[in-house]
């Protein structure tokens, strides 16, 4: 088999058989195929698509070319959630003990965050003590003992997709749609568990910036994990805003605590209740209604709340943070972003918030950079609110006085002030079964 025959092949409109895509992806993992080979087929994929066989293909490659998890000694079922990323998205956070309180295992395997978006790993961190690398054995145990652990990608989960995606990154291939695809589902899939829910975004803040695209993609990836024999669901939901109110780890901790304590921002918390309704539904515990009830009522009756810092004490996090939030460490410089104009906020871009908020110190440029997990934006008006001119649209927190003037540029520059009062987008567009 020769590469150039597969680029051409593909660049022809071919459709790639199991074997070219098993030799592709296997030659990008020991790195016997040239990084320029690679680009070109990646070009060929953008320009020319993949068939639903072709990509389930090389997802189940990807997913193969390195390690896989074994979940076998877990008791019950195994659910799992997966975003496609955003900004303020803290809803591992409140789904995972929820669900967790009403007995379904998450054994939940997190990424950090990188350029606009944030990560669930970094947010935990912020809680002083928590452990984010747990053995095999002790993730295991900790998930049978109580039901929820929760780590980063130590180990060499599909090692492909990580040089797939450095390629993909800097040669404009990285908004094809059988390319995120694989890369999203090649990772999931080496985790082992029963059932997926997909929480794919849309909108400025995300990958997809129409809720057709977002679709598309989420039927493609719902495909891919039923052809894995998993059982999957989609939901496409609003990025078009940052959900919640708080940017930045310290600041959407306490945000996600004061969710699973019945007082969070009520369409973060929405999000929440659909995300873990789909989650109890899909192991078994009722239809969709139902489980989104049990859902509210673990967060009303502390059920909730007391998983999470059952958690938090079983991987060494500081308990007392969660109980009194007002002990994180703070910010040494707050500064009040007022409006320029008198209207209704009617666009936000969410992407720049979360470039913001970088700014701030709260996310990193590079894998490398390390995070103030005290700094941050609070949103005091969102989308669709009023606001006075001299009123706070936001708070900048940081411990970087220099980077102030630039988030709050950032901030003003990126929301759309008008006098007619926009159109309610929903926040949850539709499911994808
Ligand atoms: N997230 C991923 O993991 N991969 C992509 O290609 C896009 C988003």
């Amino acid at each position: 088999m020769r590469m150039y025959d597969i680029i051409k092949k593909k660049r022809d409109g071919g459709e790639l058989s199991t074997e070219e895509i098993k030799y592709f992806v296997s030659g990008v993992t020991d790195g016997s195929i040239p990084d320029y080979q690679t680009s070109a087929l990646c070009m060929a994929i953008y320009f020319k698509g993949m068939s639903v066989r072709e990509t389930c293909d090389f997802t189940f490659a990807v997913r193969d070319s390195g390690d896989r998890l074994n979940f076998s000694e877990i008791n019950g079922i195994r659910v799992d959630k997966h975003s496609t990323g955003g900004v303020g998205d803290k809803t591992s956070l409140v789904v995972a003990p929820v669900v967790a309180s009403l007995g379904v295992k998450v054994a939940k395997m997190s990424g950090r965050g990188l350029g606009h978006t944030g990560g669930t790993i970094d947010k935990l961190e912020a809680i002083e003590g928590f452990n984010t690398t747990l053995s095999d054995a002790d993730f295991i145990k900790q998930v049978n003992d109580i039901g929820f652990a929760i780590v980063g990608q130590s180990r060499q989960f599909a090692p492909a997709d990580k040089k797939l995606y450095a390629l993909r990154d800097v040669t404009a291939t990285v908004d094809s749609m059988p390319l995120i695809a694989a890369s999203i589902m090649g990772k999931k899939l080496a985790a082992d568990d029963d059932c997926i829910v997909l929480d794919v975004k849309t909108g400025s803040g995300s990958f997809m910036k129409t809720v057709e695209d977002s679709k598309a993609l989420a039927r493609l990836m719902v495909d891919i994990g039923k052809s894995a024999g998993k059982k999957t669901v989609a939901l496409i939901t609003n990025m078009d805003r940052p959900l919640g109110c708080a940017i930045g780890n310290a600041l959407e901790v306490i945000e996600a605590v004061e969710t699973l304590n019945g007082h969070g921002p009520e369409d973060f918390t929405e999000v929440c209740i659909t995300l873990a309704g789909h989650m109890l539904a899909l192991a078994g515990k009722g239809n969709v209604k139902e489980c989104k009830k049990m859902a509210e009522q673990a967060i009303q009756d502390g059920s909730a709340l007391a998983k999470f810092k059952q958690t938090v004490a079983a991987q060494g996090g500081k308990v007392e943070l969660i109980e009194n939030t007002a002990n994180f460490a703070k910010a040494k410089y707050v500064h009040a972003v007022k409006s320029v104009k008198t209207g209704y906020i009617c666009k936000a871009d969410t992407e720049a918030y979360g470039l913001a908020s970088l700014a701030l110190g709260a996310g990193r440029n590079t894998i490398e950079d390390a995070i103030d997990y005290s700094a941050g934006i609070m949103l005091k008006r969102k989308t669709g609110d009023f606001v006075k001119e001299g009123e706070e649209i936001a708070t900048l927190l940081t411990n970087d006085e220099s980077a102030i003037a630039k988030a709050e540029a950032m901030l003003l520059a990126a929301t759309e002030i008008q006098q007619k009062k926009p159109k309610e987008e929903p926040l949850v567009y539709c499911t994808v079964e």
